[in-house]
């Protein structure tokens, strides 16, 4: 810290002063960053200090690697560059060509692409606050940096900042399976909730507390999805657990996928592919062949097998492919009744449909009460029986998932019933014709820019 009372210094900074004296410095820093260090040890201490306890500075790494050496004053800070992974790519290139290979990489194209984006709220979209705040470790095209500087100030362009945080950059922060927890958790993805209460985090704590044996087996989240190190994330089934081919000589399954891929857009009410299957191919949703399932589903049963019976891993991982199958036959199902609704003319085909058909990828902006009850059940309930049984929950499995899965097929059989009802009595009264006027939808209008 500066000997310089920090409201003073900050003072002097503002005014464009001097700030500390120039320190002396290693070959980078002779390029300007001790004279960055200087300044930002008074006007933001924290940074300096986590930046010093970092082997960035032991290997003299400085501010200006990083950011540039255009600013230099207390008043054109805007001329500071924010790094993207292209910046750390000139020191880091494997890291960063696995990054870029995996799907992290994707997490930006992928919000960009759902349907209702843009109508969420500016600081839930782009701001590092709802989706954005999640998502903004995906790659970013030049526009579309650009573009998040006009609305949300141009943070968040970095991504590698994710797991090992800046200053510190720490590679035993990111070690941690917390690393992965403020984005891995929560209503269609607790995987950080699942694995924390699994036998595998309950080992992993216990070994941190030294209540066992450092030397005792314990996966993180690390162990299993970054194998020694790999920054290329992926999994067999993705997030969506749909996949090619459908499974041969397996008519129902394959009947329920079909019904699942309409839903989500994929196909189209005839079974046509749409427009949606190239967006789905170029942000790799889904492995489309068997052998980039069988890639990912190989490197993982070698991991398992470190620890366990390779027997008894297969034998895991292949219930949990069968109960994707068992939730895919409830929830296909659902589908199929309020498609019904639209089919016969109860429901109407809402404004900005590609046609008359549930559309899950809708989120919460689905346009009648009982799609939102799909949309729930599609993607709270339905991934937490799945992903529940790859993380060795079992109370995720039954409880949060084919439970809910159940109750939310009642409920919507129900829901449909009654909307028939009310259909019949609204034709009998003749207060218009039965189908309802167009539903504007997805959603209210487009949230306010600013
Ligand atoms: C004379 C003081 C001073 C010097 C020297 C200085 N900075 Fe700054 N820097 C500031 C101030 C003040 C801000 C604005 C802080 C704020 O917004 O609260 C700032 C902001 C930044 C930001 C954030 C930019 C943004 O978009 O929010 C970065 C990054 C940064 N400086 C890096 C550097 C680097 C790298 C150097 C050396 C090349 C440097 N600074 C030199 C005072 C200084
Ligand atoms: C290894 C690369 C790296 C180095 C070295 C580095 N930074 Fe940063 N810095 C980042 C990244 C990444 C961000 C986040 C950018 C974003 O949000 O898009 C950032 C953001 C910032 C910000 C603005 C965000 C905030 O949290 O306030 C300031 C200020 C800043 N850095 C100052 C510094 C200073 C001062 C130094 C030197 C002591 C330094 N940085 C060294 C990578 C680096
Ligand atoms: C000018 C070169 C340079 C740049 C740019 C750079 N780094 Fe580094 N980084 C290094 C060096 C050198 C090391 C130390 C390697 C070693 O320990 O042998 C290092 C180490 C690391 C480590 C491991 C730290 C640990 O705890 O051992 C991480 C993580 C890291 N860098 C991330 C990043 C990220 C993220 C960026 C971009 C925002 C970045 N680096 C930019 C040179 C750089
Ligand atoms: C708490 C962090 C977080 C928030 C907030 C968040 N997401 Fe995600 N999102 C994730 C994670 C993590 C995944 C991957 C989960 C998995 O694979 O199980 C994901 C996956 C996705 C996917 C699927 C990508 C693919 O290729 O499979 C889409 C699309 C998506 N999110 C859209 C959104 C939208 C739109 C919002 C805002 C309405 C949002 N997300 C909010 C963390 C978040
Ligand atoms: C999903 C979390 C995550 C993201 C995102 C991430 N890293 Fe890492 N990084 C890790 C983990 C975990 C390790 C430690 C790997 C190990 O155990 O050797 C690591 C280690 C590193 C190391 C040290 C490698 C070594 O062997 O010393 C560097 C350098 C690094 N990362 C750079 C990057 C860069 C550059 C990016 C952005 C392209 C990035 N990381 C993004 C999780 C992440
Ligand atoms: C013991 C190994 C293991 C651990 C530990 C583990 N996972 Fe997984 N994870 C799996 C398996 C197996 C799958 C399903 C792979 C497939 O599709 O074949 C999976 C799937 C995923 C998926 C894709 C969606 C899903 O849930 O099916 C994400 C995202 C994920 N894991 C993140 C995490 C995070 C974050 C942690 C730590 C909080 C974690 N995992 C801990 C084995 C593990
Ligand atoms: C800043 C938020 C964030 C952090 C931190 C983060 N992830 Fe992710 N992760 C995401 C998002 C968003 C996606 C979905 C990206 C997409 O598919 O478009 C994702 C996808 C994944 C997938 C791919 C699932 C699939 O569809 O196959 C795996 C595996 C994964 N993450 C593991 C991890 C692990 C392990 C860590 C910690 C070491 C981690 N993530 C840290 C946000 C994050
Ligand atoms: C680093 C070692 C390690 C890895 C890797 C690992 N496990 Fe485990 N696993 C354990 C330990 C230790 C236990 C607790 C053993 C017990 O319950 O007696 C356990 C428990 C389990 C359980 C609960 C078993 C029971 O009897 O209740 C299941 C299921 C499981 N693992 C599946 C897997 C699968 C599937 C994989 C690969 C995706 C995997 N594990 C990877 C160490 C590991």
């Amino acid at each position: 810290m500066s000997s310089i009372p920090i409201p003073l210094a900050l003072a002097l900074a503002l005014a464009g002063g001097p700030g500390a004296p120039v320190q002396a410095a290693g070959p980078r820093a002779a390029r300007g960053a001790a004279a960055c260090v200087a300044c930002h040890r008074t006007t933001s201490p924290s940074i300096v200090a986590d930046w010093k306890a970092s082997r960035h500075a032991a290997v003299d790494v400085g501010c200006t690697d990083c950011h540039g050496a255009d600013h230099t004053t207390a008043t054109d800070s805007a001329r500071a560059r924010l790094p993207t992974p292209d910046t750390c790519a000139g020191c880091h290139e494997a890291q960063v060509a696995q990054f870029k290979r995996g799907k992290h990489a994707f997490a930006w194209a992928a919000v960009k692409a759902m349907p209702t984006f843009h109508y969420q709220a500016l600081a839930v979209r782009e701001g590092l606050k709802g989706c954005g705040g999640c998502h903004k470790l995906g790659l970013k095209t030049e526009a579309e940096a650009k573009e998040l500087k006009e609305t949300a100030g141009g943070y968040g362009v970095a991504g590698c900042d994710a797991c090992h945080t800046r200053h510190l950059f720490s590679k035993a922060e990111a070690r941690q399976p917390e690393a992965c927890k403020t984005c891995h958790m929560g209503f269609d993805h607790p995987q950080w909730e699942m694995y924390e209460s699994s036998k595998h985090g309950v080992r992993a704590d216990l070994k941190r507390l030294k209540a066992i044996p450092g030397s005792a087996a314990a996966p993180t989240c690390q162990t299993c999805h970054m194998q020694g190190g790999d920054h290329e994330v992926r999994t067999a089934w993705g997030f969506l657990a749909v996949r090619l081919p459908m499974p041969e000589g397996d008519a129902q399954w394959t009947a329920d996928r079909v019904t699942i891929l309409q839903g989500l857009g994929v196909l189209d009410p005839t079974g046509k592919p749409t427009a949606r299957l190239a967006v789905v191919k170029a942000a790799d949703v889904a492995r489309l062949d068997q052998a980039s399932f069988d890639r990912e589903r190989s490197k993982m049963l070698a991991t398992c097998s470190t620890c366990h019976a390779a027997r008894f891993a297969k034998e895991q991982l292949a219930l949990a492919d069968g109960l994707i199958r068992d939730v895919d036959h409830v929830t296909a199902e659902a589908i199929r009744v309020v498609a019904g609704l639209y089919a016969d003319g109860t429901l109407a085909r809402p404004k900005g449909y590609a046609s008359a058909f549930p559309d899950l990828l809708t989120f919460h902006d689905a346009p009648t009460p009982i799609e939102q009850r799909l949309f729930v059940m599609f993607l709270e309930h339905r991934m937490r029986a799945f992903q529940g049984a790859f993380h060795a929950s079992p109370d995720y499995v039954t409880w949060y998932g084919w439970s809910e899965l159940q109750r939310d097929l009642t409920e919507i059989r129900a829901m449909a019933d009654e909307l028939r009802r009310a259909a019949r009595i609204d034709a009998r009264l003749g207060a218009g014709s039965a189908p309802a006027a167009p539903v504007t939808a997805p959603g209210a209008a487009p949230a306010p820019t600013r």
